[in-house]
């Protein structure tokens, strides 16, 4: 894959910052954004899309009477674009089995936590609620179990103690802005792959825990 040549296809269901951050990243990187679907019409990340001339779609969940013919009609329409990656970026819909196998190996996650800690839903509280000291953000490559692909890059925050759920997400998010782009340009220039369940950057077998991007 040489500059501007690693096709992304961006999921999302909902505000879309972390796209806004690809998209701001992809003006000089070496991937190119050639469509953002989402399975929510009203998702602002749309018109993120809209706004940078970038093809935007919806395929409502809601229109499927299964989330097989729902993931089935996805990958349909993200075929037309012959991504080389598909990037999650706050897509809250679990994948199909059949969906993942079809892009095996080319689909990242963005997941609030420093997984395997923390899979799931509402992880700035419930690290608050465990009296953890530190929290984090992980970007992983998409397998059959949720928020269990192998863990390719990771930030860490210190948690202060006035922090709050918000203030843990705010913090996250910045994060998430920095990690995301970062890690997909790996993608790009080909330095990532999994293999057997386990990612490698360079060849070189990452940990579970994968990268720390920038060391406390
Ligand atoms: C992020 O916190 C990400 O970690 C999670 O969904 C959220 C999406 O935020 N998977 P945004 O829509 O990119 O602002």
């Amino acid at each position: 894959m040489t500059k501007s040549h690693c096709s992304v296809v961006v999921l999302i269901s909902g505000n879309g910052t972390n796209l806004q951050a690809l998209i701001d990243d992809s003006t000089h990187s070496n991937y190119k954004i050639t469509a953002v679907i989402s399975n929510k019409p009203e998702a602002f990340g749309l018109s993120r899309a809209q706004r940078s001339g970038i093809p935007a779609l919806t395929i409502n969940h809601k229109d499927y009477s299964s989330r097989e013919l729902f993931d089935h009609a996805l990958m349909e329409t993200i075929d037309t674009f012959n991504p080389d990656i598909i990037v999650l970026a706050g897509f809250m819909r679990i994948l199909s089995a059949e969906f993942v196998k079809h892009y095996c190996g080319k689909i990242l996650n963005i997941h609030p936590s420093l997984l395997p800690a923390y899979t799931g839903t509402n992880t700035h509280q419930r690290v608050l609620d465990a009296g953890e000291k530190y929290h984090g953000v992980s970007v992983h490559f998409v397998t059959e179990e949720l928020d269990g692909g192998p863990v390719i890059s990771q930030e860490k925050i210190k948690i202060e103690a006035d922090d709050n759920a918000d203030s843990l997400a705010n913090k996250i998010h910045q994060k998430e802005h920095i990690i995301y782009p970062k890690t997909v340009s790996w993608f790009a220039a080909g330095r990532l792959h999994m293999n057997a369940n386990r990612a490698y950057l360079d060849n070189d077998l990452l940990p579970e825990t994968g990268i720390e991007i920038s060391p406390l």
